[in-house]
């Protein structure tokens, strides 16, 4: 089956007791028993341990990441928790050096409190990352393209390296999407969503994922959550199920909207930098060419010649057919400030040193008319 086709049938069927297209939002917390232990439907007793709309999306997600389970969650940072409970203290995790503000809180304020060592490092100095991994080295995680600086990291030649030391890899392909990037199919053994974004698409929903290929790393993963409990609920999984099925569709146009956004961008006379893995200029172009396929999304992150915050601030006061806000991924535009937004979790001295400046901007493009976009930011840049 190909993407297209799979965003829509991949692990779905039809409504087994009534035939219903689209699988009802079962919204039971409890399955009947025929006697003790005897479910009636031997797949479903407690919904924290499995409910059927959500066993819906879980189909769906593993069908397509080219995964064997899919596990949804009730927001992207419990899914990457859902890992980082796996490991205890003494072990090491190596870790891209540009994340989502939350990520970086967790690991850094959260589980290296419990003992476990981060290292942050940029992920396309490849002999550097090898030189971090010893023998307490256990997880690999990395974003690509990374969330704000649209860094790109090179999962095929990572994964040579993780496997070669056997160490868990772990990609957040949550800006890429399954219909650009394939984490395991390049090598990564656990692919992350926070399909709060592009997943969902329609920006009225939290939740996260977790796909993997090995069914034994799937089954612990599921007890895991399980065991914990951060599970999405009915409604919310049909919500997300129901996005994905115009995943293609909107990341088709957000690509197009945000070539046209990043191009704009660079050829106007008060900005500086434009990142976007889609220009030529981009430092890794061809790295984002080669694992991208079809386009490089919607994302586009830009500086200004002044270099001053107020410039970036009173652009973002002026937008009007973007909206300021956080998140991304959505059908509509959003503009944020990373320093004092996404990743404002992230001390300022660290923010300075990979490059989070106070006159950065994040556009999520949407997919609206590109014209309406363009002419927008051009009265914000007046
Ligand atoms: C790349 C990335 N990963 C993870 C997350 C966390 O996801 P959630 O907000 O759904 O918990 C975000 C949220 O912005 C993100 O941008």
């Amino acid at each position: 089956m190909k993407f297209n086709t799979k965003v829509i049938h991949g692990g779905q069927h039809h409504d087994p007791s009534t035939g219903a297209v689209m699988p009802p939002v079962y919204q039971t917390s409890t399955f009947v028993q025929t006697s003790p232990g005897q479910p009636l439907n031997p797949d479903y007793e407690y919904s924290r341990a499995a409910n059927p709309t959500r066993s819906a999306l879980e189909n769906a997600l593993a069908s397509i990441e080219n995964g064997t389970r899919g596990l949804a969650f009730s927001s992207g940072l419990a899914a990457t928790d859902c890992v980082l409970r796996s490991f205890k203290a003494g072990d090491e995790i190596i870790a891209m050096d540009d994340l989502y503000g939350g990520t970086y809180r967790m690991f850094t304020r959260i589980y290296a409190n419990s003992g476990i060592k981060f290292h942050f490092v940029d992920m396309n100095d490849l002999a550097k990352f090898e030189s971090l991994i010893n023998e307490n080295t256990k997880l690999v995680w990395v974003e690509t393209p990374t969330n704000p600086l649209m860094k790109i990291a090179d999962i095929a030649e990572i994964a040579k390296i993780t496997k070669k030391h056997k160490i868990l890899f772990a990609v957040d392909n949550t800006f890429a999407t399954p219909y650009l990037q394939k984490p395991l199919d390049l090598g990564a053994d656990i692919v992350m969503h926070s399909a709060t974004k592009y997943l969902g698409g329609h920006s009225d929903v939290i939740a996260g994922a977790l796909i993997v290929k090995d069914e034994e790393l799937g089954s612990q993963l599921h007890f895991q959550q399980f065991a914990t409990g951060a599970t999405l609920g009915p409604m919310d999984s049909f919500l997300v199920l129901r996005g994905i099925k115009t995943l293609h569709l909107r990341v088709q146009r957000h690509c197009e909207n945000g070539t046209k956004i990043a191009e704009f961008l660079l050829n106007h006379p008060k900005i500086e930098k434009v990142y976007y893995p889609g220009l030529p200029s981009h430092p890794y172009h061809e790295v984002a060419k080669k694992q991208m396929i079809g386009g490089f999304g919607g994302m586009v992150t830009f500086t200004f010649k002044s270099g001053k915050k107020e410039d970036a601030i009173s652009f973002l006061e002026k937008v009007k057919v973007f909206t300021l806000a956080e998140s991304l991924g959505g059908v509509e535009s959003l503009a944020n400030h990373p320093a004092l937004m996404t990743h404002a979790s992230i001390p300022e001295d660290k923010r300075k040193e990979i490059g989070i400046t106070d006159d950065l901007v994040r556009l999520s493009v949407g997919v609206e008319d590109a014209e309406d976009l363009i002419e927008d930011l051009k009265q914000a840049l007046l």
